[in-house]
């Protein structure tokens, strides 16, 4: 079996990726890795907790990573994550606290010794800013070949950005992290906004979670139905909300359900031209042989219906 650790900025999508890895039977999920994005590093790794508590996974660890990018001092959550995500994170929804505490050794040290622990059959599914993956390869230069695969949600090839046009909001979080794992981590899949805007999920998915009866079904409900209506509201979509973060997870067990075009990239960041945190193949690499790709097509339909009935299992 795999192992599998998730970096995670614990908000809505967030929540129903770490769902989906502790259903997944493909994968043993050894450990979450808190980092800052749609909320604070701390707050996420609570959020983090008190969900696999939910779901009855109180055996999986949660690690605190980086509070904030290495190029900045502090980390202030932008309004329009409060605004998708709500001020807790996770849709303003209370959720039972778990009577576990985070662990003592820090995420980043976590993540080094599982790379030497599982060399390739290690997963790891970054759907944050790249921060906590980028300070442990500066740290562990070996980190960057030992891990087996490396499946991140982020970045915008194809398609504008969702922070600024050329500018995806993981990566804007932290571009000189994200450039620096583009260029040194080995086996890496980028599940950006390419494929994540093509997979939506809608009120009538969460109604079926709801008719489940369980605390779970409700509150997985009451959180997503936030995100829904915060894509509504802020018209981002009226169609439903993106499973950005659960398809990175899905794609790092069956990689089929994207389409991958093999490309050499970089992060583009202290530029002057208004294309900080892009995404882009790297010009100086086209001949060069690739260990990187992008996902730039995914079935809708078959990971759709995949992912419900993945929650609809997980939630009862
Ligand atoms: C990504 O940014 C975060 O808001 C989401 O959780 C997802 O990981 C989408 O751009
Ligand atoms: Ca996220």
């Amino acid at each position: 079996k795999y192992k599998m650790i998730l970096d995670l900025d614990t908000g809505v999508d967030d929540a129903l990726a770490l769902a989906y890895a502790v259903g997944a039977p493909e994968v043993d999920l050894i450990g979450i890795i808190s980092s800052y994005g749609n909320t604070l590093v701390d707050i996420a790794a609570q959020n983090s907790l008190d969900l696999l508590h939910l779901l009855g996974a109180d055996d999986v660890p949660v690690f605190i990573g980086e509070s904030h990018s290495s190029t900045t001092d502090h980390f202030d959550v932008m309004n329009i994550s409060q605004l998708i995500h709500g001020k807790n994170g996770i849709g303003d929804v209370t959720l039972t606290p778990s009577p576990r505490q985070v662990e003592k050794e820090t995420g980043v040290d976590f993540l080094i010794r599982a790379a030497h622990d599982y060399h390739e059959d290690l997963i790891l599914v970054p759907t944050g800013p790249l921060t906590n993956l980028a300070a442990a390869i500066k740290k562990d230069n070996q980190v960057a070949e030992l891990i087996g695969q490396t499946t991140l949600m982020g970045g915008a090839l194809t398609v504008p950005g969702n922070v600024t046009p050329f500018t995806e909001a993981n990566i804007h979080q932290d571009p000189e992290a994200a450039d620096f794992v583009f260029t040194h981590q080995k086996n890496l899949t980028m599940v950006g906004l390419d494929v994540t805007l093509r997979t939506l999920l809608t009120k009538n998915e969460t109604a079926e979670w709801r008719h489940l009866n369980s605390e779970a079904g409700e509150k997985f409900a009451s959180l997503m139905d936030f995100y829904i209506d915060a894509y509504y509201n802020l018209d981002i979509d009226k169609r439903g909300a993106a499973l950005h973060d659960p398809l990175a997870v899905a794609v790092s067990i069956d990689p089929t359900y994207i389409t991958g075009l093999p490309l050499n990239m970089r992060v583009t960041y202290n530029t002057e031209n208004g294309d900080y945190g892009r995404t882009i193949g790297d010009k100086t690499q086209l001949l060069a042989p690739t260990t990187s790709k992008a996902a730039v097509l995914v079935d809708t339909d078959r990971f759709v219906k995949d992912f419900q009935n993945m929650m609809l299992t997980v939630l009862k």
